[in-house]
C-alpha cells in the first residue's frame, strides 16, 4: 500500500538555512497493515505522515501510495492531525458530511451511519466547542472515515485524552480497522497504544540513524500480557538508543 524508498526531506528555516528531518528512510506497508510511528520529539514522526499524505514534498527517494508516486494529496488518503482540524462554524453532521460534499457525494445515509457507528449520532446538531475532547475526537475520526479511505494517517490524535476514552477509543479504531480493509499508520508518543495498535512498530532512536522497523510480538496479546510489557520495555529500549 506505501512503498517509500530513499527519503529524505529537508526544511528551510527563517535564514535560509537547509535541515535535514528525514534522511533516507525505507519502508514498506502492506494493504491492511497496521504500523505505529515512535520516536523522540523532533525526530521526524509528523514529517513522515505529511510525506505519505503528499503535503511535504521529498527532497530526495520517493513515496508511493497504491503504486503510484504521492505528490499531492489523495482522495483515499485520510490525515488526522492533533487538533482535529474541525470547523467550527459547522456542526457534527456538516463536518462530518464535508469530505462527500467537496466530491459532489450524496452524504445522508453515510453520515448517518457513520456518527452511529462512532457514538456521536445525538450529537449531529451541535458545533464543536460544546463537545468533550473525546467527542471532538470522534467527529473527526467519522470525517475521516466517512469517505472509506484505503489509508488512515493519524497524527498523536488521541494524544489530549483521558486514559480510560484513550483506551476506548483505540479499541474502537481497532475494529474499524478489522471491519474495513483499512491501512492504519499512527505517530503516538505513547507507548502503550503503539503496542496495543501496531502490527509493526517503526522506531526512531534518540541516538539519530535510520529507524527501526520492529515486529509487535504483543500484536493482539491484551494489555495485561507479560508479551505486550515486554514489548513496551523494547520499545524504550530501542529510543533510548540502547543496544538490545
Ligand atoms: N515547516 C518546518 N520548517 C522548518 N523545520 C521544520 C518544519 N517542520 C518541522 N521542522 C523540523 O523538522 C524536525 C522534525 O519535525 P517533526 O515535526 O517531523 O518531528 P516529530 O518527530 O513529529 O516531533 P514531535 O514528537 O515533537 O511532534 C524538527 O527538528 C522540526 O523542528
Ligand atoms: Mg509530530
Amino acid at each position: 500500500m506505501v512503498e517509500i524508498s530513499g527519503l529524505c526531506v529537508n526544511y528551510r528555516d527563517e535564514k535560509g538555512n537547509t535541515f535535514t528531518a528525514l534522511g533516507d528512510v525505507d519502508l514498506n506497508i502492506p494493504r491492511g497493515g497496521r504500523l505505529c510511528i515512535v520516536g523522540p520529539s523532533g525526530c521526524g514522526k509528523t514529517t513522515l505522515l505529511l510525506a505519505m499524505a503528499g503535503l511535504v514534498q521529498p527532497c530526495a527517494g520517493s513515496v508511493k501510495v497504491g503504486g503510484a508516486e504521492v505528490t499531492t494529496p489523495r482522495t483515499d488518503v485520510s490525515v488526522i492531525l492533533q487538533e482535529y482540524g474541525l470547523f467550527p462554524w459547522k456542526t457534527v453532521y456538516e463536518n462530518v458530511a464535508l469530505p462527500l460534499k467537496m466530491r459532489g457525494e450524496d452524504a445522508g445515509e453515510k453520515v448517518e451511519q457513520m456518527l452511529k457507528t462512532l457514538g456521536i449520532d445525538d450529537k449531529r446538531c451541535a458545533y464543536p466547542h460544546a463537545l468533550s475532547g473525546g467527542q471532538r475526537q470522534r467527529v473527526a475520526i467519522a470525517r475521516a472515515l466517512v469517505s472509506r479511505p484505503e489509508l488512515l494517517l493519524m497524527d498523536e490524535a488521541l494524544g489530549a485524552l483521558d486514559f480510560a476514552v484513550r483506551e476506548q477509543l483505540e479499541e474502537l479504531l481497532f475494529s474499524l480497522w478489522q471491519q474495513r480493509s483499512l491501512t492504519l499508520v499512527l505517530v503516538t508518543h505513547d507507548l502503550d497504544e503503539a503496542v496495543f495498535l501496531g502490527e509493526k512498530i517503526l522506531v526512531f532512536s534518540e541516538k539519530g540513524g535510520a529507524p527501526e522497523l520492529l515486529d509487535n510480538t504483543a500484536d493482539g496479546k491484551g494489555r495485561d500480557s507479560a508479551e505486550f510489557s515486554e514489548m513496551r520495555a523494547l520499545l524504550r529500549r530501542k529510543m533510548r538508543g540502547e543496544s538490545v
